[in-house]
C-alpha cells in the first residue's frame, strides 16, 4: 500500500528521498510527493515547507523537484489510492502550510471527524481522510503551545527540547485519542522545523533507522536500504518524536516505550535489473538459486525447519493455515504436503475470511501458521492476532526478516529468498513451497505416519529440482511465442489441472490476471463439466498442466473435452507425459523435466510465471507495477 519515509539529519534530503521512494514505490504507485522544510524562509504559521507532488510514478515527481535544495529535514509518499482518485491534490503530503502529513492506511471515523472541521471552519482541500489529520494535528498542537505560552511563567526553566516535547506530546496525546483505524502517519509541523512526528496504530508498518548523526522513519526496512544499517520497529500504538539526535517513543497514552534496534537486513540496494528488463523477470530466474540457497541451509542448519520444539508440535494435532494471494495458493500446496505426508489435519482459511470463519469453531484451539512474502499483509496480520488473541498458537512462514508477521510469531520459518520487488511474486512462491514440503517432511518423521518414506523425495531429487528449474527457465522462447502467438489477443483463458496442479492453475491464472489484465481462472479439471466448460468457445485458450502422475490419464480426459469445444489447447507436461499425448488436439506444449510429485509445484511454476510475463509484455503493460495492484496491502 502507501509508504511512508521521512529524514531528520544533517544533510540534504531531496535525492535521498526520491530514492528512497523509488525503492518503495512497489507499495503503492499511483501518485508521490515529499515535503521539506524549508531553509530559507523562517517558520512561523503562514506556509513554510516546500511540496512537491505528483500524479504517477516516482519518475514523474523528480522532474518537479528543485533538486538542489539543501533542506536537511523532510518527509515523502508514494501513494496507493483508498479515499479519493489518484489525483495531484489527493497525492501526500498533504498540508495546511503550518502542518505536513503524510499517512498509510485508513482513518476509519474520518467522516465524522471531517463534519466537526468543517463545521469549525476548516475548508478541505482533498478528499482523503489524511487531511483530517493534518487539521487535528495542527490545532492540537496549536492549543497545546497556546496552554504552554500561557503559563509559561511556572514553566520558565525548561529547556527548548522540553517545551518541545511537552507541546508534542500533549498535542498527538489528544489527536490519538480521536482517531480510529489501522494508520500510520509522519508529519513535519512548523514550530519544530528538525522533528519528525511519527505514529502507528496496528497492521501499517513503520520503523525508525538510525542514520550517521540523523534518524530515518520509514515503512520498511527495504525504504532504508543504503540509508541505515540499525533500526527500531515502532510496536502497535506507539508514537516517536524524533529529531536528529533523538528517539524517544511513547504509548499512546503518553506512556515511555522501549526500543529495541535490529540490524537491517537491507544494507544493499538490491540490484536493479538490466535495461529494458523487469525485477519480476529477474526474480524468476533468482528461483533456482533460492531453492539451493534453501537446500544448502537445510543441510548446514539442521534446525532451519526444526519443528521439534514444544509450540510446534502443538501443530502434530492440526493445523490452520491463512494468507492472501499467491501465498494462499502455497497454503493450498502445504494443506497437501502436511496431510499426504505427515498425516497433520490442516485447514486452509483465507486471511480475509478468517475471523468470520474461525468464529463458529469456538473450541479450536489448534495452531494457525500464516504464510507471506512481506509479513506485512494486514488481513494476515489481523488474522494471526485474532488467533493469538483466542490463546492459538501462532507460527509463520515469512520472507522479510523482523516484519510484523515475523514478530508477532511465536515461532517464525524464514523463506530467505532476497528482496522481491516485482509486485507479482515469484521467487517467494516457490520458496514458500519449499518450506512447507520441508516442515512437512520434518512432520512425517514426528508424527510417524504411514506414509513410505520410500515415497518422499530423495536427496537427490531435491538435488536435481534446481538443475531442472534452471532447465526449465531456458525453455522461455516456447513461452515468448506461445503468449505472443496466442495469449497476447486473448479474452479469456482457462488453466486446468488436478491435485497439486489445479492449485498451480490457481496460482498460474493469477498471475496472468495481475500482470496482462487478461481474465484467466484456474480451474479444478474436474469441475469443468460443472459450469466452466460453457465459457470455452472455438479458439479459447486453456492450459492444462498436466506432469505424469497418477491423475495424469483423467486430466487428459478432460484435455479431450475441451478441445472437442474449440479450445486451443497449451499442454505443460513432462518427458513421461508427452510420449502419452495425443498430439493432434495440442496447439502447443511446453515439456519439463520429470521430477517427483511433490516437487513438480517448483518446476511448474517457471512456465506459469513466463506466460504471464510474456504475454503482459507483449501487451505492453507494466510488468514490476500492474494497475491499481501494491506489493504490501497494509490495508484491510
Ligand atoms: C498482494 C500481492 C500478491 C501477494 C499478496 C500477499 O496482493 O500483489 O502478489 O501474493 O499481496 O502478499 P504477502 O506479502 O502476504 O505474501
Amino acid at each position: 500500500m502507501c509508504s511512508i519515509i521521512g529524514i531528520v539529519g544533517d544533510s540534504p534530503v531531496v535525492h535521498r528521498l526520491l530514492d528512497a521512494l523509488g525503492r518503495l514505490e512497489y507499495r503503492g504507485y499511483d501518485s508521490a510527493g515529499i515535503s521539506v522544510t524549508n531553509p530559507a524562509i523562517n517558520l512561523g504559521d503562514t506556509g513554510n515547507f516546500l511540496t512537491w507532488r505528483s500524479v504517477g510514478r516516482v519518475k514523474e515527481l523528480s522532474k518537479k523537484i528543485d533538486l538542489s535544495c539543501k533542506s536537511t529535514v523532510g518527509i515523502g509518499h508514494t501513494r496507493w489510492a483508498t479515499h479519493g482518485k489518484p489525483t495531484e491534490r489527493n497525492a501526500h503530503p498533504h498540508t495546511d502550510g503550518f502542518l505536513s502529513v503524510v499517512h498509510n492506511g485508513i482513518i476509519e471515523n474520518f467522516s465524522e471527524l471531517k463534519t466537526e472541521l468543517i463545521q469549525s471552519g476548516i475548508v478541505f482541500q482533498s478528499d482523503t481522510d489524511t487531511e483530517v489529520l493534518v487539521h487535528l494535528l495542527s490545532k492540537y498542537i496549536k492549543k497545546a503551545r497556546n496552554l504552554y505560552e500561557a503559563n509559561s511563567a511556572a514553566e520558565a526553566t525548561k529547556s527548548p527540547d522540553d517545551i518541545r516535547r511537552t507541546i508534542l506530546n500533549d498535542a498527538i496525546q489528544n489527536v490519538l485519542k480521536k482517531i480510529c483505524g489501522s494508520f500510520a502517519f509522519a508529519a513535519l509541523c512548523s514550530d519544530f522545523p528538525e522533528t519528525i512526528l511519527a505514529a502507528r496504530s496496528t497492521s501499517c508498518p513503520l520503523a525508525v533507522g538510525k542514520g550517521i548523526n540523523e534518524f530515518i522513519v520509514c515503512s520498511d526496512a527495504f525504504g532504508m536500504a543504503g540509508l541505515s544499517s540499525e533500526l527500531h520497529y515502532l510496536d502497535d500504538y506507539t508514537y516517536a518524536i524524533v529529531s536528529r539526535r533523538n528517539l524517544s517513543v511513547f504509548g499512546f497514552g503518553g506512556e515511555k516505550a522501549s526500543t529495541r534496534f535490529y540490524a537491517n537486513p537491507f544494507k544493499q540496494e538490491s540490484s536493479k535489473p538490466e535495461e529494458q528488463t523487469h525485477y519480476m523477470l529477474k526474480e524468476i530466474h533468482e528461483q533456482p538459486l533460492v531453492i539451493q540457497r534453501l537446500l544448502d541451509k537445510v543441510a548446514s542448519e539442521r534446525e532451519i525447519y526444526d519443528i521439534s520444539s514444544e509450540v510446534i508440535l502443538d501443530a502434530i494435532n492440526g493445523l490452520t493455515l491463512t494468507a492472501c494471494g499467491t501465498a494462499f495458493y502455497a497454503c493450498m500446496i502445504g494443506r497437501y504436503f502436511l496431510q499426504t505426508v505427515a498425516g497433520i489435519r490442516t485447514d486452509i482459511e483465507l486471511a480475509s475470511e478468517f475471523q468470520s470463519a474461525q468464529i463458529s469453531a469456538r473450541d479450536d484451539n489448534r495452531p494457525v501458521l500464516a504464510v507471506s512474502q512481506s509479513g506485512e499483509t494486514a488481513d494476515t496480520i489481523k488474522a494471526l492476532a485474532y488467533a493469538k488473541e483466542r490463546g492459538q498458537k501462532i507460527f509463520s512462514i515469512v520472507n522479510v526478516p523482523q516484519s510484523s508477521l515475523a514478530r508477532m510469531s511465536h515461532k517464525v520459518f524464514y523463506t530467505h529468498a532476497g528482496p522481491e520487488v516485482g509486485v507479482a511474486t515469484t521467487k517467494a512462491f516457490t520458496a514458500q513451497v519449499f518450506v512447507l514440503l520441508s516442515m512437512a517432511i520434518e512432520f512425517s518423521k514426528k508424527n510417524y505416519v504411514n506414509f513410505p518414506s520410500e515415497a518422499l523425495p530423495s536427496r537427490d531429487d531435491f538435488r536435481k529440482v534446481v538443475g531442472y528449474m534452471t532447465k526449465t527457465l531456458s525453455l522461455d522462447s516456447q513461452s515468448i511465442d506461445i503468449s505472443n502467438s496466442l495469449f497476447r489477443h486473448a479474452k479469456n483463458i482457462l488453466y486446468i489441472g488436478r491435485g497439486l496442479n489445479y492449485y498451480m492453475c490457481l496460482e498460474g491464472a493469477l498471475k496472468m490476471k495481475e500482470i496482462s489484465y487478461i481474465h484467466a481462472e484456474g480451474v479444478a479439471a474436474g469441475e469443468l463439466k460443472h459450469g466452466p466448460i460453457a465459457l470455452i468457445e472455438d479458439g479459447t485458450p486453456v492450459v492444462v498442466l498436466a506432469p505424469f502422475d497418477d491423475l495424469f490419464a483423467k486430466t487428459m480426459s478432460n484435455m479431450q473435452e475441451v478441445a472437442a469445444r474449440g479450445a486451443k489447447v497449451v499442454l505443460i507436461t513432462d518427458e513421461i507425459g508427452m510420449k502419452h499425448v495425443d498430439q493432434s488436439i495440442v496447439h502447443s506444449a511446453v515439456m519439463l523435466p520429470h521430477t517427483h510429485k511433490l516437487l513438480t509445484p517448483l518446476i511448474c511454476a517457471i512456465p506459469m510465471q513466463l506466460f504471464a510475463y510474456y504475454t503482459a509484455l507483449a501487451r505492453g503493460c507494466d510488468i514490476d507495477k500492474p494497475r491499481n495492484l501494491a506489493k504490501s496491502v497494509t490495508v484491510e
